[in-house]
């Protein structure tokens, strides 16, 4: 039954992980898997987590089984979260998934389900799990244009020329905010002008909103997205809380379907739980529990806030010292851009050759697509990182 299987071939971002584990040099950086770590390059819990952590230990009474949409009290907060004041509510359902990997792939089975000969059209680049997911939900995938590797920016123009060929039958994924992998953002000029194609053309948008906090608030990073969600008659989002309540390993996220009726999204919500109990019956519980623990307390919610602000600013405090010690002492310009993208990531422009030079030669651990995570960075590896980068280009 195995013995034709192919070999199998390394995740490009959680291998780097392990790689970088094991390289047994002492000067080595790890700026790969998208995970955000502190001046002591830690990953810390974060404070409101812990919080909610004791209050959640030391009150709940048992492990027996939630339900198949998993909390519904942290589906709300989730809704609550990415729509705001939004007046669509009433016409919107939302589940909770095993991250937003899971969010996305439910979404993709809906998709398959709902409309079998559907187009998802991706950005050009993407988040690497982007196409294997579609692909594995049996979509077909086509992408638009989105970065200008010459000004390292979103070539606003191909996008929209490339996504008005999108037909009624088709899906386009957008990133609500911190572009991954390029860290290159649509403005709110173009969310409008993609919201008024998705009027004209017919096709659905769905927002992968994995970074909402880390790109310029909370609300901010929704905003294309609540602007979209008010004009539109369909629409599918995922969230997730790994990044902005640091619950990775907890596998934390939601699928949130907008419908034409009520009726519509919560027909929607009933085929996503039955797919979800012929999947993994239910999400694990234990990070939407936490969650749910810090959005129902006010106390929490703002030490949570707080924490979230932190990481943002130092995120833009590290872009500033990269760009300014590439200026100073390198005396270039060149990487100036690195200031101007959102969140976590940034594309050097680099190679897979020149990221492979960046891992050999000086232990540095981007992804071969020529990403590396600002928020891998620390304060004193700066002067090591940027003189690497202008060795490699
Ligand atoms: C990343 O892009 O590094 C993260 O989203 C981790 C992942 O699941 O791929």
């Amino acid at each position: 039954m195995f013995s034709h299987l192919p070999e199998p071939k390394l995740d490009p971002i959680l291998s780097l992980s392990v790689a970088y584990r094991n390289d047994p040099r002492e000067e080595k950086v790890d700026l790969g898997i998208g995970v955000y770590k502190s001046s002591t390059g830690e990953t810390p819990i974060m404070q409101a987590i812990d919080l909610a952590q004791q209050k959640v230990v030391a009150t709940q009474k048992t492990k027996s089984y939630v339900g198949l949409a998993g909390c519904e009290e942290f589906n709300q907060s989730m809704i609550d979260l990415v729509l705001g004041q939004s007046s669509v509510l009433e016409r919107v359902s939302a589940i909770q998934t095993p991250g937003a990997s899971g969010a996305l792939r439910m979404l993709g089975d809906l998709i398959k389900v709902a409309q079998p000969n559907t187009t998802v059209w991706l950005s050009n680049p993407s988040y690497v799990n982007h196409q294997p997911v579609m692909e594995a939900a049996g979509l077909k995938v086509k992408h638009y244009s989105y970065f200008c590797p010459v000004t390292k920016q979103v070539d606003k123009a191909r996008m929209l020329e490339e996504i008005s060929q999108a037909g009624k039958d088709d899906v386009v994924l957008l990133h609500g905010c911190c572009h991954n992998p390029t860290g290159a953002d649509i403005d709110f000029d173009t969310w409008q002008q993609v919201t008024r194609l998705a009027q004209e053309k017919g096709f659905t948008p769905f927002v992968d909103l994995a970074y909402q906090g880390f790109g310029d608030g909370i609300e901010e990073d929704a905003a294309g997205l609540r602007y979209m969600a008010e004009r539109v008659e369909e629409m599918m989002i995922t969230t997730s809380c790994s990044k902005n309540f640091g619950l990775y390993r907890e596998r934390t996220g939601a699928a949130i379907v907008l419908g034409r009726s009520a009726q519509d999204a919560q027909n929607a919500k009933g085929k996503l739980l039955t797919m979800a109990r012929a999947t993994y019956t239910m999400p694990p519980d234990h990070g939407a529990a936490l969650v749910k623990t810090i959005m129902q307390d006010a106390e929490l919610t703002t030490i949570w806030r707080n924490e979230l602000d932190t990481m943002r600013n130092r995120l833009v405090s590290l872009r500033a010292s990269l760009c300014e010690e590439l200026r100073t002492t390198h005396n270039t310009s060149e990487f100036d851009f690195i200031q101007s993208h959102k969140g976590m990531f940034t594309v050097l422009g680099f190679s897979q050759d020149q990221m492979a030079r960046l891992r050999e030669e000086f232990g540095i651990y981007g992804v071969g697509d020529g990403r590396i995570n600002i928020a891998g960075l620390t304060e004193k590896d700066i002067p090591y990182v940027a003189d690497a980068i202008l060795k490699v280009s």
